[in-house]
C-alpha cells in the first residue's frame, strides 16, 4: 500500500500549528498572558485563510482535472474522426479508382475497335481500289462508271466475274439484278471478242431505264438484252417473290450466271428461287457465282446449293461483300 506525503497545504498547516504551539509555550513559560488570546486569534484566523486557500485549491485542481478529461475525450475523438476520416476517403478514392479505371478500360476498347475498323476500312478501300485499277483494263472499259460498292457489285467480285468471262468464254452469260455489272460482264465480251449472249434482269423500271442508258453511253447496246422482270409470287408461298419466270422463260444453256438481286432488302431469302429456276436451265459445264454471301441467306443459299448433285466445287474467293462460285458440271462429263 503506498502511502500519500502531505502536500503543500497540510505542511503549511502543520507549520503554522506547531508554530502557533511554540508561541503559545513561550508566552506560558515568559508568563506573558496578553499572548496566548493573540496567538489563538491569530491561529484560527490562519486556519481559517489557510482552509479557504485548500478549498480553492482542491475545487481548481478538481476544475482543472475535469478539463484535461475533457480535453483528452476530445482529442481522443479527434483522433477517431481523423481515423475514420481517412479510411472513408481511402475507400471513396479506391472506388474512384475503380470507376475511372472502368471508364479508361471501356474508352481503351472503344478506341481500339474503331482504330481497327478504320485500319480495316482503309486496307479495303486499298485492295478495292486496287481491284478497280486492274477491272478497268481486263474488261476494256471506256467511258466513265458509276460508283461501285454498296447496291452496285464491288470490284474485287467484278474482277472474278471478269477473270471467269475471260478465261470460259461463256455463250450464255445472265445477270439477275442488272447494272454496274452488266456492263462490267458485256464490255469484258466486247474486249476478249467473245460471242457472248448478255442478259440482265432487272425488277424495277427506273434501275432498267437507268441501266439501259448506262450500256448505251458505253456503246455496248447491240451487247446486251436488258429484260424488265416483274417480282411475282413464286414457289415457296404467295408472299415469295421472285423474278417473273415467264419473262425469262426462253432462257436456257446458262454457262455462267451472275446472281445479284432482287435486292436482299426487300425479301426474306429474297435469292432463293434463283436455284430452282437456274437448276435445269444450266449448261452441261456452268458457273453460278452469288454476291453478297457476307450475309446470312445467300450465304445459306450457296451451301445448301452445292449439294446439289451436279455441283462440283463450291469456291469462295475473298471479297468485301463475300461471294461464292458454284461449279456444275453434267453427271455424263
Ligand atoms: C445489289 S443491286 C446490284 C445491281 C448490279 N448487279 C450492279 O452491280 O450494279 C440489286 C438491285 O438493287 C436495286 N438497286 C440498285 N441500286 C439501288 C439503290 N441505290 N437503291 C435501291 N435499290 C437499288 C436494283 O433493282 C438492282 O437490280
Amino acid at each position: 500500500m503506498s502511502r500519500r506525503l502531505p502536500d503543500r497545504g497540510e505542511l503549511l498547516a502543520a507549520s503554522c500549528a506547531a508554530a502557533a504551539g511554540f508561541l503559545l509555550a513561550a508566552g506560558v513559560l515568559l508568563g506573558w498572558p496578553w499572548l496566548v488570546p493573540a496567538i489563538l486569534v491569530g491561529a484560527a484566523s490562519a486556519a481559517a485563510v489557510l482552509f479557504a486557500l485548500m478549498t480553492l485549491r482542491r475545487s481548481i485542481r478538481g476544475a482543472l482535472r475535469r478539463e484535461l478529461r475533457r480535453v483528452r475525450k476530445d482529442a481522443r475523438r479527434s483522433r477517431q474522426l481523423a481515423r475514420r476520416l481517412a479510411r472513408t476517403s481511402r475507400t471513396k478514392l479506391r472506388a474512384a479508382d475503380a470507376a475511372n479505371d472502368v471508364r479508361y478500360r471501356r474508352l481503351r476498347t472503344a478506341t481500339d475497335a474503331a482504330a481497327q475498323r478504320v485500319r480495316r476500312a482503309s486496307a479495303e478501300d486499298a485492295a478495292q481500289l486496287a481491284a478497280f485499277v486492274q477491272l478497268l483494263d481486263l474488261a476494256g472499259v471506256r467511258e466513265a462508271l458509276p460508283r461501285s460498292r454498296g447496291y452496285p457489285a464491288s470490284p474485287d467480285a467484278l474482277l472474278e466475274l471478269v477473270a471467269l468471262i475471260r478465261e470460259r468464254r461463256p455463250a450464255l452469260y445472265v445477270d439477275f439484278g442488272a447494272g454496274l455489272s452488266t456492263v462490267i460482264a458485256a464490255s469484258t465480251v466486247r474486249l476478249i471478242g467473245s460471242d457472248t449472249r448478255v442478259v440482265g434482269v432487272e425488277h424495277d423500271p427506273q434501275f432498267a431505264a437507268r441501266t439501259q442508258e448506262l450500256v448505251d453511253r458505253h456503246g455496248l447496246t447491240d451487247l446486251v438484252e436488258l429484260r424488265l422482270a416483274p417480282l411475282v409470287p413464286v414457289a415457296g408461298g404467295p408472299e415469295h417473290r421472285w423474278y417473273d419466270p415467264a419473262v425469262l422463260a426462253d432462257l436456257h444453256g446458262v454457262e455462267l450466271a451472275f446472281v445479284d438481286g432482287p435486292p436482299g432488302h426487300l425479301e426474306r431469302d429474297a435469292r432463293a428461287p434463283v436455284r430452282e429456276f437456274l437448276t435445269p436451265r444450266l449448261a452441261e459445264r456452268a458457273i453460278v457465282v452469288l454476291d453478297d454471301t457476307g450475309r446470312d441467306a445467300e450465304s445459306r443459299l450457296a451451301e445448301s446449293w452445292a449439294e446439289d448433285l451436279r455441283a462440283t466445287r463450291l469456291h469462295r474467293p475473298a471479297a468485301e461483300k463475300g461471294l461464292a462460285i458454284l461449279e456444275f458440271c453434267s453427271s455424263s462429263e
